[in-house]
């Protein structure tokens, strides 16, 4: 993995483990912080070693407490669009990524960790975790796709009392609004259980997961007619060696040994 210097980062039986390392700041992003997460899933792309990744936040405190507001204080007119598309962009690294990420939410996310936490594939959270949208507090809006992702995770008018009130919510209502898949005591509790789901993800066929990331994404991409991805994406599972393989071991009753071919 490329030298970061805002997270820690560590392979163990291919799963990547990302800690955001401010804590200080409540891991608030500054666009350092953005351009080493950039980087690392550039990296996990083409790193065969890395079959899932884990992100979450150091300490007990906060996953992420948002973007850096020392840094949007700073903003103008001219560099605040860019600010937003560069947030967006790796964001979008993240949840277009072929292998499972899973959010593992401790604490505070908040604005761009709450956005950060959406783009990850499956959100686990520790019951203290809180989440929500304040820019509102500070005059903006979500800029890093929280306007989005929050409104089709959890519908529009939630999302736009969410928005607009600047309220947090807490683990518990976030995973009835479906906002989190669930919710455990502690972040070791959360930690076993992102594992536990990644591990069984990664007996699957690689291809095949790759594939629902893309389809699940079309969903919400207008210019993209969902079932032709899935048509094509379903083709392109029939072309791989493990679907052999799935098929085969089916039918001789043994377990299928997936080799993402
Ligand atoms: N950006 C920059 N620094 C942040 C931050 C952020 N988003 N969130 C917290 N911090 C910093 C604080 O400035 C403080 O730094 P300091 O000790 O150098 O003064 C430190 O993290 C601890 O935060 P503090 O506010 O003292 O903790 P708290 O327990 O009283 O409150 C929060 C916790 C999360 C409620 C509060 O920090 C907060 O509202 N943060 C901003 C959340 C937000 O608006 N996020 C969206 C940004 S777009």
């Amino acid at each position: 993995m490329a030298e970061t210097l805002n997270i820690l980062s560590e392979e163990k039986e291919g799963i990547l483990y990302l800690t955001v390392n401010r804590e200080s700041k409540l891991n608030a992003l500054n666009f350092a912080t953005l351009e080493e997460i950039r980087n690392i899933f550039n990296e996990v792309v083409d790193n065969k070693e890395i079959k899932g990744v884990i992100i979450t936040g150091s300490g007990e405190k906060a996953f992420i407490a948002g973007a850096d507001i020392s840094e949007i204080a700073e903003l103008n007119e001219l560099n605040a669009r860019k600010f937003a598309e560069n947030g967006q962009e790796v964001f979008g690294l993240i949840e277009n990524c072929h292998k499972p990420v899973i959010a593992v939410v401790n604490g505070f996310a908040l604005g761009g960790g709450c956005e950060l936490a959406m783009a990850c594939h499956i959100r686990v959270a520790v019951a203290n975790a809180k989440f929500g949208q304040p820019e509102v507090n500070l005059g903006i809006i979500p800029g890093y796709g929280g306007t989005q992702r929050l409104t089709y995770l959890i519908g529009r008018g939630k999302a736009n009392e969410l928005m607009m009130t600047g309220d947090m919510i807490g683990a518990e209502e976030a995973k009835k609004l479906g906002l989190v898949n669930h919710v455990l005591a502690t972040k070791d509790e959360s930690m076993a259980k992102a594992e536990e789901i990644l591990k069984k993800i990664m007996t699957k066929a690689p291809l095949a997961i790759g594939m629902i990331v893309d389809c699940v994404n079309s969903v919400y991409i207008s210019e993209e007619n969902g079932y032709q991805t899935e048509a094509n994406s379903f083709a392109r599972c029939v072309k791989s060696g493990d679907y052999k393989e799935g098929t085969s071991a089916f039918l001789e009753k043994r377990k299928p040994i997936f080799k993402g071919e």
